[in-house]
């Protein structure tokens, strides 16, 4: 069976900003488990403006593109800018409108762990609801738990999180992704080759561990 590959797309331009690091410790969660990981962050989400009427894509954009056709799972990190996801963030995922006709379109079929960072709870709270609804609008399936990181709050020492239970939150998400991931995989097989009450079981242990 082929690898799981789980990409993340995240922070600020500013190097080491808190909503990267967080991004980077999700996606160490994710690898715990087995899976892949690759990271869009920083500087590599300067892209274009995207405009719907233009076609050429720059290498970054290409490459950001082709990695989430591949994705089995999705992590996303964005800062709270002015109460919602930030600009460099929304404009990345604009570009998921070139696989607005591919055979699994945008995030469809695929966990979708979502993380806020921002200054104080009330933005981290509209922040996280609005990048909740946007995976909605991709297709998406936002993961139950959803990080809300308080930036003015101690989190981070040169890139180390210093609080065990956002640590621990930050990891739940990159593992409820790669459990997403696997159950859908799984389902895949036995879909492929239906028999019975396999089919039913594991369909059904598959519902279940999404609403977990
Ligand atoms: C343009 C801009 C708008 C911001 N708006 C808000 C806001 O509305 N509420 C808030 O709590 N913090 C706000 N902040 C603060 C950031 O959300 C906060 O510093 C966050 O931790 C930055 O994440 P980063 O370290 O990944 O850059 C804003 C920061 C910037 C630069």
């Amino acid at each position: 069976m082929r690898d799981l590959l789980i990409v993340g797309i995240g922070g600020a331009t500013r190097p080491g900003s808190s909503s990267e690091t967080a991004l980077r410790i999700a996606l160490a969660g994710a690898e715990a488990l087995g899976a892949r990981t690759q990271i869009f962050a920083g500087q590599s989400l300067l892209l274009p403006l995207f405009a719907p009427e233009r076609p050429e894509r720059s290498g970054e954009a290409l490459a950001l593109i082709a990695s989430l056709r591949r994705a089995d799972g999705v992590i996303i990190s964005s800062p709270g800018y002015h109460g919602s996801i930030s600009g460099l963030i929304k404009n990345a995922l604009d570009y998921t409108e070139d696989m607005r006709n591919d055979p699994q379109p945008y995030f469809d079929g695929r966990a979708v762990g979502c993380i806020a960072c921002a200054a104080g709870w009330q933005a981290t709270g509209s922040t996280l609801a609005a990048l909740r609804s946007i995976v909605h609008a991709l297709r998406g399936w936002p993961t139950p738990f959803g990080v809300s990181l308080n930036s003015s709050e101690a989190a981070f020492d040169q890139g180390v999180c210093v609080n065990p239970d956002l640590k621990a939150q930050l990891a739940l998400v990159g593992a409820q992704v790669v459990a997403f991931a696997e159950s859908r995989r799984a389902l895949q097989v036995v879909a492929d080759k239906p028999s019975g009450d396999d089919y039913v079981g594991l369909r059904a242990n598959w519902l279940h561990s999404a609403e977990a």
